[in-house]
């Protein structure tokens, strides 16, 4: 086993490990989209960009910035201290009770950051004579909340919900108390857990459901209310629904919703929400009028379905291989290689559709991808350009990978 006095040796191995070359033919990654937005401009060229989250296009609504400014104003930008002792603002209350009402539960908390919402929420609910069942494709945030937990960890094949029920079934009752997670829409493939059944089994084999709702608030559901909605389940049969401010909300920040006895718990309890600090105020007004927004302009979640679907649909025709995607907020399109995707990406952004690619980190090693996020606010036009050019462009063997720089 090596041994590593310095810190800096041991982190340029292990930057090293985790494909470091990759980066050495030009660097995709951390690409400031307003400057090349900027960039493009001055040059009379287009910029868009499928790597953002904004799904229904709110992110720069006149409405959300006016409503921030407006907090900004009233409460300045601090958020003072842990909202059990003195960091409590209205504003608060105001978005929990507006998230629980929109997602049919009794009630909901905020917290800093998504990702922190699932860390701490798994970590702090299981103990040691508990069990966790986590599908093999889940969020790193909630492989982070498995690590953290002392309750054991059993995974399932991604969506094979008989594999999920084989193992409650032998080993339910080694454990005093069993929670299986699962995403509504999952992020980097575009595909859905099978909500229904999932309720099934909880029931049946006596376990606890938490469904990430990260990628399907704003996306999924006539009105955009999430997985429950798309598939006709009671919200009030999900133990613990858990969320982010920052994809269709339009700011940033985590949820977790449920039942008034679980929240009120958490409430004085969850170590990530009573240790850290509350939501900005410039935040929640943010979040919360986007919310708003949500219901007062369904035409937005109609236009990102039919903008999903036509790329979807276009993207097939060109024999693109989307792989398990359903066709709403995020579909991938997986290459053979990593140095395939990394060309593909850099041909898009020198014809200024900015589409970072997905190797290594965050998906299995042999399927990279790109991964586009639909929005209502792309075109007709932006969809057709960008499926266009995958489609006719060379393979990674007539086209050397062009630095980003060089791309704009
Ligand atoms: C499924 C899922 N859960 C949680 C998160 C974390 O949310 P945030 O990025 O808002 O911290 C993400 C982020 O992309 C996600 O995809």
């Amino acid at each position: 086993m090596s041994k590593f006095n310095s810190l800096a040796d041991y982190a340029t191995k292990r930057f090293r490990l985790a494909g470091k070359a990759y980066l050495e033919g030009g660097d995709p990654f951390f690409a400031a989209t307003d400057s090349l937005r900027q960039e493009a401009k001055i040059k009379g060229r287009h910029f868009v960009s499928f790597a953002n989250y904004d799904y229904l296009g709110l992110a720069s609504h006149p409405a959300v910035k006016a409503s921030a400014a407006a907090a900004l104003e009233t409460f300045g930008v601090g958020a003072l201290a842990s909202r059990l002792v003195g960091g409590e603002r209205s504003t608060h209350h105001h978005l929990e009770v507006a998230l629980a009402e929109f997602l049919g539960t009794d009630s909901a908390l905020t917290l800093v950051s998504g990702y922190l919402t699932n860390v701490t929420t798994i970590s702090h609910i299981l103990g040691s004579r508990d069990a966790l069942f986590i599908d093999e494709l889940s969020h790193n945030s909630i492989v982070s909340g498995a690590k953290s937990t002392v309750a054991e960890t059993i995974v399932f094949r991604h969506n094979d919900l008989d594999h999920l029920d084989f193992l409650l079934r032998e080993r339910r009752d080694h454990y005093r108390n069993a929670l299986i997670v699962a995403e509504g829409l999952y992020s980097m493939d575009g595909d859905l857990a099978d909500l229904v059944e999932l309720v099934k089994i909880k029931r049946r084999r006596g376990a606890w459901l938490l469904i990430d709702e990260a990628h399907s608030i704003g996306v999924l559901g006539a009105q955009g209310r999430g997985l429950c909605e798309h598939v006709g389940v009671d919200p009030q049969d999900i133990d613990l629904i858990i969320g982010t401010l920052s994809k269709t909300l339009a700011s940033c920040g985590g949820f977790i919703a449920g039942k008034a006895a679980v929240i009120d718990w958490l409430r004085y309890t969850l170590p990530g929400f009573v240790y850290s600090v509350g939501l900005s105020p410039v935040i929640t007004a943010a979040a919360e009028t986007a919310l708003h927004l949500l219901s007062q302009e369904p035409w937005r979640l109609e236009r990102l379905r039919q903008n999903a679907e036509l790329f979807m649909g276009l993207a097939r025709e060109a024999g693109l291989d989307t792989g398990p995607a359903i066709g709403r907020g995020v579909v991938p399109i997986l290459f053979s290689d990593s140095l395939e995707t990394l060309a593909a990406s850099s041909h898009l952004l020198s014809h200024g559709y900015y589409v970072p690619p997905i190797i290594q980190i965050g998906v299995p090693k042999d399927q990279p991808r790109l991964r586009f996020f639909l929005s209502a606010a792309h075109t007709e036009s932006e969809i057709r350009g960008v499926i266009d050019l995958l489609a006719t462009r060379k393979s990674v063997h007539a086209e050397p990978v062009a630095s980003l720089s060089a791309a704009t």
